[in-house]
């Protein structure tokens, strides 16, 4: 069955699932330059809007369109869209869930070992011709502690993987956690507190909300262990950004691997400078996998919504 409506995909998708939309009807235009400015002042003409992070959904930008019927995001993290509001005014806002678990699962397991091993140090030492063998004597995952916040999706994930490197995990989250899944992973279930004064690495894995909000803050920093290595693949403002540098400076925490940032690019030039800090421009999700299964499986969801039940 064909389906009809105008689609404006706002952000750089891949190209598969903009095919499944226009072999089903859809009408699509794609602006994955398209500024703020414009995207007000043409999205009037649009049934559907498709995202990823770039763009925001604002009160405004809903507001501009009275005939909206979906604001799809291709990835997984719904912070960029007032969802709220846009639920209040009908229309419905959907996401790839699963799409980026395995990529951003497997991102955490690089930049622990990264850490681990100052694997970016020695190269950029190599590289300016340094020979850094004595000073390089990392520590091994095997039977460290691996403490995961948020054990959804992602962070269930990376269990299963550190399970694998002979980890010890200990989880912990506001819903409880599947027992069945417990048992799997040997999971140590415990509150914050307990996580982050057990833990030698800690992984952040909550949505951005008002509660997670610098979740990781001067107190629960000084929580941790010394020797600790924090990772945040989450969402930036989930750690108090200059309560973490003064922590790191101080030589409070051992080091930090970063995906995300309060503000992106930072602009915070002191934090990501630090010797003991491993940064990554929010690739989490930069998989060509991630990205084919993304598009593709918003695609399929908004050609599903405009059939409606079979
Ligand atoms: N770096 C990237 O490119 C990238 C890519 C994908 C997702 N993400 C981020 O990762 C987050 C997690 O993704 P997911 O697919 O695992 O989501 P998910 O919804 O499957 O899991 C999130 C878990 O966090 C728990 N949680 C929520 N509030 C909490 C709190 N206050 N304390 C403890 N636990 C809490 C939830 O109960 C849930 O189990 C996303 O919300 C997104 O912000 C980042």
């Amino acid at each position: 069955m064909q389906v009809s409506g105008k689609v404006l995909v706002c952000d750089a998708i891949d190209q598969k699932g903009i095919e499944v939309m226009k072999k089903s009807g859809l009408q699509v235009d794609y602006k994955p330059e398209i500024n703020p400015d414009e995207l007000i002042g043409s999205v009037k003409d649009y049934d559907i809007l498709v995202v990823r992070s770039r763009t925001k959904v604002t009160k405004e930008v809903i507001d501009a369109n009275a005939k909206m019927k979906i604001i799809a995001r291709v990835g997984v993290g719904l912070d960029n869209i007032d969802v709220k509001y846009a639920e209040s005014k009908g229309i419905q806002v959907i996401n790839a869930e699963i799409a980026a678990m395995t990529a951003v699962a497997e991102l955490v397991i690089g930049l622990m070992l990264s850490l681990a091993r100052s694997i970016p140090r020695a190269d950029a030492a190599i590289k300016n011709g340094k020979w850094l063998k004595k000073e390089l004597v990392g520590i091994e995952l095997k039977g460290r502690y691996l403490g995961i916040v948020g054990v959804g999706k992602i962070g269930k994930r990376i269990a299963r993987i550190a399970r694998g490197l002979n980890m010890n995990i200990i989880g912990y989250d506001i819903v409880p956690i599947d027992q069945q899944f417990v048992r799997e992973v040997g999971l140590i279930v415990t509150d914050l507190n307990t996580l982050l004064s057990s833990s030698d690495f800690v992984t952040l894995h909550v949505p951005l909300t008002e509660d997670t909000k610098h979740m990781i803050n001067e107190q629960r920093l000084s929580l941790m262990k010394k020797s600790v290595y924090l990772i945040n693949t989450s969402r930036g403002e989930v750690i108090d950004e200059q309560a973490l540098y003064n922590a790191l400076k101080d030589g409070k925490i051992a080091g930090a691997a970063l995906d995300v940032f309060e503000v992106e690019p930072p602009t915070d030039s002191m934090l990501v400078q630090l010797p003991n800090v491993v940064c990554t421009p929010h690739i989490g999700a930069q998989t060509y996998e991630a990205q084919e299964l993304a598009a593709n499986v918003i695609a399929e969801r908004i050609i599903q919504i405009l059939k409606g039940p079979e």
